[in-house]
Formats: C-alpha cells, sequence, structure tokens
C-alpha cells in the first residue's frame, strides 16, 4: 500500500478573519490562545500547545478556511505521504523555503482536497516554544479537531480513508463520520459530515477540566459571543460540548473527554442512529447559526 504513511496530529487551522483586531481579541480573550507573534504577510499567529502556531488568523474580505496543517509523524512519512499524492494525481507541491521559514516550520507542502476544494497542509517539523502554553485563560489541551461538511459524503469518506490514511471511528449513518488521523490515538481529529454545500463546520479545542467549558459558557455571555449549540454531552465520542461564534460566526467548540484508540487491535467503528439524542444526550437543540457560516477558500 502506498499510503501507510504516518501522521502526528492535527497541526494547525489557518482561518480568514474581515477584523483582524476583533477576531485577535477573540481567539486570545474569549477561547484562550497564547498570541505567538505577527507574519510578514499580516497573518496572526496563536497557540495551545508549544508549537509556534496552532491557529493562523489571516486578513480576509469573506470569514471561514484559509487552510489545515497536518503534522507528520517525520520527514520520511512527510515524503511518503507527498509521493503517494502525486501517484494518484493530487499534483502536491513543496511551498519555498522563505515561505516555510516565515511559518516557523520546516518542508511542507500543500495540496487541494479534491471533494471540498480546501487547502491541506503537511509538515514534519514546527519551531517550539521554550515557555509553556500559558492555560491563563482555558487549559486547553490541544488543537481537537476540524469538521467539514461536504455534498459528497460517501466520496469524500472513501477519500479520506483509501487515499489519506484516516481510520472511522464511529459514523452517524449517512450523516457523518469521525475519523483519526492514523496513528494518532484520539476519536476524531477530523469529521465529515454531510450536508448541502461544502463548507468548514466547525474547529474544535479540546480543555482539560469540565469546568473550562462551564467557565467558557459564562465567559461567552459576558462577553457576547453568542453560543449556538450547549453546553450539552455527545454520545458518539462521550464528551462535554459549547458551540460559540467567532466575530465572523465561524462556529468554534470546547470539549472535554475523547476516547482514545490503540494503534493496533482497536475496536471497529460503530454505526449509530441518526437522531438529536445522539448528538446530545440532554436534549439541547443547535440554533440556526450553529456552522452555517464557514467559506472555505479555494486556490485557482
Ligand atoms: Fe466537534
Amino acid at each position: 500500500m502506498g499510503m501507510d504513511f504516518r501522521y502526528k496530529k492535527l497541526g494547525y487551522v489557518a482561518l480568514n478573519v474581515t477584523d483582524m483586531e476583533k477576531s485577535a481579541k477573540f481567539y486570545e480573550a474569549m477561547v484562550g490562545l497564547d498570541p505567538s507573534g505577527d507574519g510578514a504577510d499580516g497573518c496572526k499567529f496563536f497557540r495551545c500547545s508549544n508549537d509556534h502556531h496552532n491557529i493562523i488568523l489571516y486578513p480576509s474580505r469573506t470569514g471561514g478556511l484559509k487552510r489545515v496543517g497536518w503534522e507528520m509523524e517525520d520527514d520520511r512519512n512527510l515524503d511518503m505521504a507527498f509521493g503517494h499524492f502525486a501517484e494518484i494525481g493530487l499534483k502536491p507541491h513543496w511551498i519555498d523555503a522563505a515561505e516555510s521559514n516565515a511559518l516557523f516550520q520546516g518542508r511542507t507542502f500543500r495540496m487541494t482536497e479534491p471533494n471540498t476544494g480546501a487547502t491541506f497542509e503537511y509538515y514534519a517539523t514546527i519551531t517550539q516554544f521554550v515557555p509553556n502554553y500559558s492555560q491563563k485563560i482555558t487549559k486547553i489541551a490541544r488543537l481537537g479537531h476540524v469538521v467539514l461538511s461536504v455534498v459528497n459524503f460517501d466520496e469524500t469518506l472513501k477519500f479520506f480513508t483509501e487515499q489519506l490514511n484516516y481510520r472511522v471511528s464511529d459514523y452517524i449513518s449517512g450523516i457523518i463520520a469521525f475519523t483519526r488521523c492514523f496513528p494518532n490515538p484520539y476519536h476524531h481529529s477530523l469529521a465529515i459530515g454531510k450536508a448541502n454545500e461544502n463548507r468548514l463546520n466547525h474547529v474544535n479545542f479540546m480543555v482539560t477540566d469540565i469546568d473550562d467549558v462551564g467557565r467558557g459558557n459564562v465567559r461567552a455571555r459576558h462577553m457576547q459571543v453568542p453560543i449556538v449549540y450547549g453546553p450539552g454531552r455527545h454520545p458518539p465520542s462521550d464528551s462535554i460540548f459549547l458551540y460559540f461564534l467567532d466575530p465572523d460566526e465561524t462556529t468554534i467548540e470546547f470539549s472535554f473527554g475523547m476516547e482514545e484508540f490503540p494503534e493496533h487491535n482497536a475496536r471497529p467503528p460503530r454505526m449509530l442512529a441518526a437522531g438529536l439524542e445522539t448528538i446530545d444526550y440532554w436534549g439541547g437543540f443547535p440554533d440556526p447559526r450553529f456552522a452555517a457560516k464557514g467559506v472555505i477558500e479555494t486556490v485557482g
């Protein structure tokens, strides 16, 4: 198999924002990320780990998703992924050294995910900070996952599992598939949901403590940040969640608790029944603004 390259984790998400000042304040004071510098092209870096960045904000006319960065286990696996993507005609391309240096990353390549048009980026090394991520507002454990809404659900899922080496952890039949980037243990770093247009559904941060969800709920109310779903509990991953909107109405999630899978002999995926109880044990309903925005920037 040409696709047995190994991921380390979901590395970062680059978001387009229409009001940099407002969004920078939101990601620092509401979400609880540490600012980690300004880029030459007007971008701003933020982190919730010792990685140089886990979120980058880019100034844009339209809010939404700019790209998703995946960290591979090492350079050998990075090259294996590049080779496989080239072989199946995805036209991956290495970014030049000036650009990867400006991103504080080692060798980096990008490609267009063919089902959504989203830009996916791959690298194996990223500059590490010595002072630890502060956790001063939220004790974020990690950038958790990204969910993409797609029109061609079956084809997209087939592509991710057969060509990108993601493993399905659970399905809600024909509606959503939760996948892990192998051999990363977390229940899902990426999920694919069926929709009538391709867009970013939400970006998740896993928190350390249930109090981080509770405090986020109170902080959102104080800061007039719209809460669009939760607090509640998701049965598929058994996590306590809170969804709220960034200044461009991109949906952001905090959640606490997630199943971890072993690399070998992992349990098979479960096919879960559709229905709101499958989504929230506590019976809550999403607001119509939940995951309603989130334009995926496409290149050329
Ligand atoms: Fe989520």
